[in-house]
């Protein structure tokens, strides 16, 4: 386990509290009626509500700080909560679970970490691979904005935590447009009440991706657009929405 892993599990849940994504996974996956499949679930955050509706599902991530986090906060749900949870350690990018899934998908523009095309088709075939006939797989990723301004430090989180210290975070982004990555810096500082601060610094790279590319890179890895939209209300995509949201299943 890394530094980075360390740190971004211990703050996630804090920096990271946004709900307005869950209600529509849970519709997808409800309809479906699993079992379902999270690619880089993370700590929970939409694994536990889909499990807690009733749904059976998988978690799959590669940091082990981020399961255990997740595996400590199931501790507080019901044993049936618990037992329709199912947590993997793994890549994206090539894993092997023993089941077939009728919905897989990755949240939180996660699938934006694989910063190769290689890398994002290897993801798109191993997910099919695990999928039903006509399984659901379902993206999101933000929609590029090059006009942005770009490689400014912001303080973007500043929480007051229990034991008096605070806890700030500052990011900032550098696109590299030639390439289509954009490297992402994240200061996290505990102050303490005696004005000491404990800094850490996480760097994570990204590959954007844009409407089009998607949709081709879905399509040539065996799947078929049904909906994009430009955000989880449901709106259509434009070129100014602020998200990509795809709903594609995979062709027989
Ligand atoms: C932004 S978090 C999203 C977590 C969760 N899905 C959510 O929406 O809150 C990204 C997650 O992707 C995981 N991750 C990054 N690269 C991965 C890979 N190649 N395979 C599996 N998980 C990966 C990270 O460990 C992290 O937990």
């Amino acid at each position: 386990m890394t530094d980075r892993d360390e740190i971004e599990a211990s703050f996630y849940d804090q920096v990271y509290d946004r709900q307005d994504d869950v209600p529509f996974y849970l519709e997808y996956c409800s309809k479906t009626g699993g079992p379902i499949l999270e690619c880089c679930s993370g700590t929970g955050r939409i694994a536990i509500p889909i499990a807690r509706a009733g749904l059976d599902i998988t978690g799959l991530d590669l940091n082990e700080k981020m399961l255990r986090v997740c595996r400590s906060k199931l501790l507080k749900e019901n044993q049936s909560v618990r037992k329709r949870l199912h947590l993997v350690k793994g890549d994206m990018r090539n894993f092997s679970i023993d089941k077939k899934f009728k919905i897989a998908f990755i949240a939180f523009a996660s699938f934006l970490q694989n910063t190769s095309i290689e890398d994002e088709e290897s993801t798109l075939r191993c997910i099919a691979n695990h999928l039903e006939d006509n399984g659901l797989l379902i993206l999101d990723i933000f929609n590029p904005d090059l006009s942005r301004p770009q490689h400014l430090l912001r303080l973007d989180h500043v929480h007051e935590l229990k034991n008096r210290n605070t806890f700030l975070r500052f990011s900032s982004d550098s696109p590299n447009i030639e390439k289509q990555l954009i490297d992402s810096t994240a200061i996290y500082d505990l102050v303490r009440p005696n004005g000491s601060i404990k800094r850490s610094i996480v760097r994570i790279q990204r590959r954007y991706i844009f409407h089009d590319e998607l949709l081709k890179l879905l399509e040539r890895t065996g799947f078929q657009i049904d909906e994009v939209f430009g955000s989880f209300r449901k709106e259509k995509f434009t070129e100014k929405s602020p998200g990509i949201v795809c709903v594609s299943h995979k062709r027989k």
